[in-house]
């Protein structure tokens, strides 16, 4: 006979974005899937209100949509957070691997690695229940065009992995945009738009293709905040401005601390010793194969600050590196040109780093 369970699907309606609450009824202890920061004094009550012990609380990735409450969360209760280990946050207590188990009372929670719309991306497997954050969602996927997605792996880890599971397994994801709550691993097979219905890789491939979506609203926000555990473990040195998604910092307040960030003039080699000249200590990365051959290269939890002329390239360059999952990236606004202006220190005809 199943394990009684305490089982709350909960909603935030901003972002649409469905938190799991578990627990064993007997012993009271609890986890919590995908919190989101706007609703945390609610999911919190509701823990309190049941009596429950909140022992884990754990993302199914690193979200660009919403911000994460785990650490506060952490942080009030003591819990201890969760997320990929391939995530790269460091601030989170677990790393957590393919096929490790977490126990709540008599209940077990499996980790299941499921990459593709995330390079980190975890469902998790509690009974007949299955949350599936953004991999498989209710006749959809997630999206695979930022954040090291990848319709390949994305396919893999639905076909070869979740859909291995029962058919009667029940399918909880970490949104709906229409209303619905649930469905089942057999529905999605049969029913599944995307990869349901025998679907193959190559037409996976094609549908995810020509898909065109915008960035999330809150991207430049949730992406930092979330690889910093809800931006309170780290705390960057330069307070960007938010314009059009984008964050930026002016030359005043980058003047007093350019030793404090990592520096990516991302101009051309010739443009790097012209008579503009280029801050001291900057790495030259041109926009394009190179920036973003360092980019995939580069750790996501240092502060970068990206320099061109006028700031229009840095600013794709800035855009590029929150598409990858970068916590601190920002846009020097004005560029080298109101650097010059300001008579601040150039460096001229050293070779570029
Ligand atoms: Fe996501």
């Amino acid at each position: 006979m199943a394990r009684a369970l305490v089982f709350q699907q909960l909603f935030e309606p901003e972002s649409s974005t469905y938190t799991y609450l578990l627990a064993d009824p007997a012993t009271h202890e609890a986890v919590l899937i995908d919190p989101v920061a706007e609703t945390v004094e609610r999911d919190l009550k509701l823990a309190a209100e049941l009596g429950l012990t909140l022992r884990y609380v754990i993302d199914t990735h690193v979200h660009a949509d919403h911000v994460s409450a785990a650490g506060e969360i952490r942080r009030r209760t003591g819990a201890r957070t969760g997320v990929s280990e391939h995530a790269r946050v460091d601030c989170a207590d677990l790393g957590l691997s393919d096929g490790q188990t977490l126990a709540f009372g008599a209940h077990t929670l499996t980790c299941i690695a499921t990459p593709g719309h995330t390079d980190s991306c975890m469902s998790f497997l509690v009974g007949d229940r299955v949350f599936t954050g953004d991999a498989l969602m209710i006749r959809g996927t997630g999206r695979t065009d930022f954040q090291q997605g990848s319709p390949d792996r994305l396919y893999d880890s639905i076909t070869r992995k979740l859909f291995a599971l029962p058919d009667d397994t029940l399918v909880y994801p970490a949104h709906d945009y229409r209303g619905l709550t649930s469905t089942s691993i057999g529905v999605e097979k049969r029913l599944n738009p995307r990869v349901g219905g025998g679907r193959t890789r190559e037409q996976f491939r094609e549908i995810m293709a020509g898909l065109k979506l915008a960035d999330p609203k809150k991207i430049a926000v949730a992406l930092p905040a979330n690889l910093s555990c809800g931006g309170r473990a780290q705390t960057p040195v330069l307070t960007p401005h938010v314009i059009q998604d984008v964050p930026e910092v002016g030359i005043e307040d980058l003047k007093d601390r350019l030793t404090d960030v990592l520096l990516v003039d991302v101009r051309t080699p010739a443009e790097y010793n012209d008579v503009l000249g280029h801050l001291p200590g900057t790495l030259l990365k041109t926009l394009g194969p190179e920036l973003d051959a360092f980019l995939d290269a580069a750790s996501r939890v240092q502060e970068i600050v990206f320099v061109c002329r006028s700031g229009g390239r840095s600013r794709e360059a800035t855009r590029r590196a929150l598409a990858q999952g970068f916590r601190a990236p920002r846009n020097l606004a004005g560029g080298m040109i109101a650097w010059n202006e300001a008579r601040l220190p150039i460096v001229r005809d050293d070779p570029p780093l």
